[in-house]
């Protein structure tokens, strides 16, 4: 079927028509991913964690979100993609944020990009709307800021924090940002900026009275292990399945099952 658009996302908005986003991160996972009919494939900078074994999402690199997004570009033909500006590509300086977001779209060949914060990068999220390229909005946990958090906890939960959310997440519609992602924050705080803007809204973690939902793949696979937050549900358990085939590969090697006369030319 045809390929999704910014635009078709409003229009299921609009029908009530709930959007389904998931990570992705290599050409044969983003085959199968997109084979299945994912509305939005994400280019994660959990990439950091999940792909490279950081324990934060700040080190990853521009240059490797760029590898990522064109592994997964060579397998998708329906999905809409999305790839997050990596931590230090952006911030403070719109000028580079514009370059930052040039490359991911002329390299990586993705179809939007993804920037964590409101107010505080406005400037970049203008400039790099003024250059045609989509831009997805991430409020609430934005795990770029964890230095200043100190938390992976809940967000918004006081009413100061919770004003300045809903303020930030208008600003991103005005702006023209063409959806937004809405990470660990309270249901009722989730539901209520859904209601409120035209914009689709993702959530992570912040319950069912959004747009849409998000997993990171790993997780959402049970690959990822010693990782059970609430909002989590596993729909695999991909992670036992991986270990026993591997150990069953290692025995039938020790004793000589493997390869057997028919495996053998
Ligand atoms: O990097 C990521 O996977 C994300 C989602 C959790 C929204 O930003
Ligand atoms: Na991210």
């Amino acid at each position: 079927s045809r390929k999704v658009t910014t635009r078709r996302l409003t229009e299921m908005k609009k029908r009530g028509e709930k959007i389904a986003m998931l990570t992705a991160y290599d050409y044969s996972m983003a085959t199968l991913i997109d084979g299945a009919g994912m509305d939005v494939i994400l280019i994660g900078d959990s990439a950091s964690n999940v792909m490279a074994g950081n324990v934060t999402t700040l080190p990853i690199t521009l240059d490797q979100m760029i590898y990522h997004g064109k592994s997964v570009m060579k397998a998708v033909k329906r999905a809409l993609v999305v790839c997050d500006l990596p931590f230090g590509s952006y911030q403070g300086n719109s000028k580079e944020a514009l370059c930052s977001a040039i490359r991911v779209m002329k390299e990586g060949h993705v179809d939007a990009v993804k920037m964590e914060g409101g107010e505080e990068i406005k400037e970049s999220i203008q400039r790099i709307l003024c250059a045609g390229i989509p831009v997805m909005g991430h409020l609430g946990l934005t795990p770029q800021s964890i230095n200043k958090f100190g938390t992976y906890s809940v967000r918004a939960k006081d009413e100061a924090e919770a004003k300045k959310l809903i303020e930030d997440a208008h600003l991103l519609e005005e702006l023209g940002c063409f959806a937004l992602v809405l990470e660990k924050i309270p249901a009722t705080l989730a539901e209520r900026v859904a209601k409120e803007l035209t914009i689709p809204v993702i959530g992570i973690g912040a319950g069912g009275g959004v747009d849409g939902q998000v997993l990171v793949m790993h997780d959402m696979l049970g690959i990822t292990q010693g990782f059970s937050p609430r909002f989590l549900r596993r729909y695999a358990q991909l992670g036992e399945e991986i270990t026993s085939a591997v150990q069953h590969y290692i025995s039938d090697v020790k004793s000589s099952d493997f390869p057997n006369e028919s495996e053998a030319y």
